[in-house]
């Protein structure tokens, strides 16, 4: 792990200053053209962001939250769609038949099965009152769990039920009346995800492509027994055997 982390640090600081010396028409290159600073430099302003622009240092771990951020969590994305898709062949069936339904698959699989089940810490600058006796105190740590804001009964029904229909106009409407609530996989506020439209545009093209080009595929081990990911924030099986 050690080796690959240097590798790719290394890689990373290598392309900042290729991307310095040579802009062309990507993301990264316009994060450097930005920048306030350039390598080496120990102007005042090279630290902050307020002086107009990303240092190097900033610019190394936008480089890392980018690939990690935009990474993991689609792939886990698209690797619970497939198992949800492969474990319910009615809804299968159903986006089969009316390619209509796909984005619904998408913002259900974001729903039941939350890429990132929780949010980034967030520390509480003074008291918060959530209601009904819950107080949060001033200076306290707080993980803010998506995945259960998105099983929530109150604003899903039957929340443990994969049903791609409830997002759909004609979907079991809530007990409000209204349509179902939109759900939280991509975080709420200033910190919403900057990647959820490519997130969403990734899945509803690959997933048909998938399903389409493998119309026989199919799960080759017992779905329940299934290894996930350990810990708090990502949520995934490791891996999906399938045949075709
Ligand atoms: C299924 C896919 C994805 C899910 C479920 C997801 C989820 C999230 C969530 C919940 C947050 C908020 C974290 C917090 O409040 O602490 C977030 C932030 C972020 N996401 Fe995503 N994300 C996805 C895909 C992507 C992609 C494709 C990219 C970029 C290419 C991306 C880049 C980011 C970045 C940079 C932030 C930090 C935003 C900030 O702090 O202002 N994400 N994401």
């Amino acid at each position: 792990m050690d080796e690959a982390w240097t590798g790719l640090y290394g890689y990373f600081t290598e392309l900042i200053a290729r991307k310095r010396r040579a802009p062309g028409p990507d993301l990264f290159s316009t994060l450097t053209q930005d920048s306030g600073s350039s390598s080496g430099q120990e102007d005042a302003g090279s630290s902050s962001a307020q002086e107009g622009g990303l240092d190097d240092g900033e610019l190394l771990a936008m480089a890392f939250l980018l690939l990690f951020a935009g990474y993991e969590t689609t792939m886990n994305l698209l690797a619970s769609a497939s198992l949800l898709l492969l474990t319910h062949p009615d809804e299968l069936a159903a986006a089969r038949r009316d390619p209509a339904r796909w984005p619904a698959v998408v913002e259900e699989t974001l729903r039941h099965a939350s890429p990132l089940e929780g949010t980034t810490w967030r520390h509480t600058t003074e008291e918060v009152d959530l209601g009904e006796g819950v107080v949060i105190p001033t200076g306290a740590s707080v993980l803010a769990v998506l995945a259960a804001a998105n099983r929530d009964p109150r604003h899903f029904p039957d929340p443990d039920t994969f049903r791609p229909g409830r997002h759909l106009p004609d979907g079991t409407p809530t007990p409000e009346g209204t349509r179902t609530a939109p759900h939280a996989a991509f975080g709420h506020g200033p910190h919403f995800c900057v990647g959820s439209r490519l997130a969403r545009l990734e899945a509803t093209i690959a997933l048909p492509r998938l399903l389409t080009a493998f119309p026989t595929l199919h799960l080759t081990a017992d779905p329940t027994q299934l290894p996930y990911r350990p810990g708090l924030l990502v949520r995934g099986p490791r891996r999906l055997p399938v045949s075709v």
